[in-house]
């Protein structure tokens, strides 16, 4: 396999036949056994041990690097592979390491892997996110999953989907009113609660921004007041991406650190502690490797109820 993103007979080629180009390199490596992926999973940060929940064999991983047309991943925390496998007798992908908007690639880019796994021929996927709390009542260390989205850049006009559209994907207008499946939510509570898990679960709304800043005390309150549980900086363009070739979604978010809503203190208040609540990089991974072993058999009980 070799970088093939920049010939310039290739400028011209569609979505849908860069993909294939990508889907006939991975088919040419990896068993005939993981040819056909039914469920793709992305891992979000820190949340790469979901991987290791693949058995053994048959497994084969390919890095971003060895694809044609993939954006490399720039971000710690996120190493940038495909791994083929099963989760117990479900072919799977698994995307460790995401690619961001934030990371100066286009839109379409950013998102081409979720067209990969449409034409591998995936039928649903599971988005996994670190995000902050922007509800009060939620706290490090607990789960939300998506029942609806606020996307900041696209109502702006930073959209996955705009551009020409190819009807081989979908249609040129797509309802999202219904993206979060519900038959796939409620299987999820059922799993967590199977498995007894002590990690509350909450159910909200995730906002979409295009980071890389961490949001300021005010935006926080605008996103809260916009009716927002939880905020990040991901996701979205891939479940738009998803719901265009037809897929099932089910996304859930790990809350990795409380989001600072309260106003700046003035000068004349006095001394204030304005370090309290800082979000930083390092507090998000640490958080997700916390839950990685709850996040890995959530995934692992819910792909099992998939098929
Ligand atoms: N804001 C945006 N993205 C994030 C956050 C946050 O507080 N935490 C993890 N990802």
């Amino acid at each position: 396999m070799s970088d093939s993103s920049g010939s310039e007979s290739e400028v011209d080629l569609t979505l849908t036949e860069r993909a294939t180009i990508v889907v006939d390199a991975i088919r040419e490596v990896i068993p005939k056994a993981l040819h056909d992926p039914a469920v793709a999973v992305i891992c979000g940060s820190g949340l790469h041990h979901l991987a290791d929940a693949l058995s053994p064999e048959p497994r084969c991983e390919i890095p971003f690097s060895e694809l044609p047309y993939f954006p490399l991943t720039t971000v710690d925390g996120h190493i940038g592979k495909l791994v083929f496998g099963y989760f117990g007798t479900v072919p799977a992908v698994c995307m460790v390491g995401r690619i961001h908007f934030y990371e100066g690639n286009p839109f379409d880019m950013s998102v081409f892997p979720v067209r990969v796994f449409s034409v591998m021929g995936v039928k649903s996927i599971i988005v996994t996110n670190a995000a902050g709390g922007l509800n009060p009542d939620y706290k490090v260390g607990d789960l939300m999953v998506l029942n609806d989205h606020i996307n900041i850049p696209g109502l702006a006009g930073w959209h996955p989907l705009k551009g020409a559209n190819d009807p081989l994907f979908g249609p040129r207008f797509l309802a999202l009113s219904d993206a979060y499946d519900l038959e796939l939510r409620k299987k999820f509570f059922d799993c967590a609660r199977d498995l007894n898990l002590t990690r509350p679960i909450h159910e909200g709304v995730y906002v979409f921004v295009s980071g890389p800043t961490y949001e300021t005390r005010a935006e926080s309150r605008m996103l809260r007041l916009l009716g927002a549980d939880a905020v990040g900086m991901s996701t979205v363009p891939e479940i738009i991406i998803a719901r265009h070739s037809g897929m099932r979604v089910l996304a859930v978010s790990l809350i990795t650190n409380e989001v600072v809503t309260a106003p700046m203190p003035k000068v004349s208040d006095g001394e204030a502690d304005l370090s309290a609540g800082k979000a930083n990089h390092e507090e998000v991974i640490a958080a997700a490797n916390a839950a990685g072993a709850d996040m890995r058999r959530l995934v692992l009980g819910m792909i099992s109820k998939l098929i």
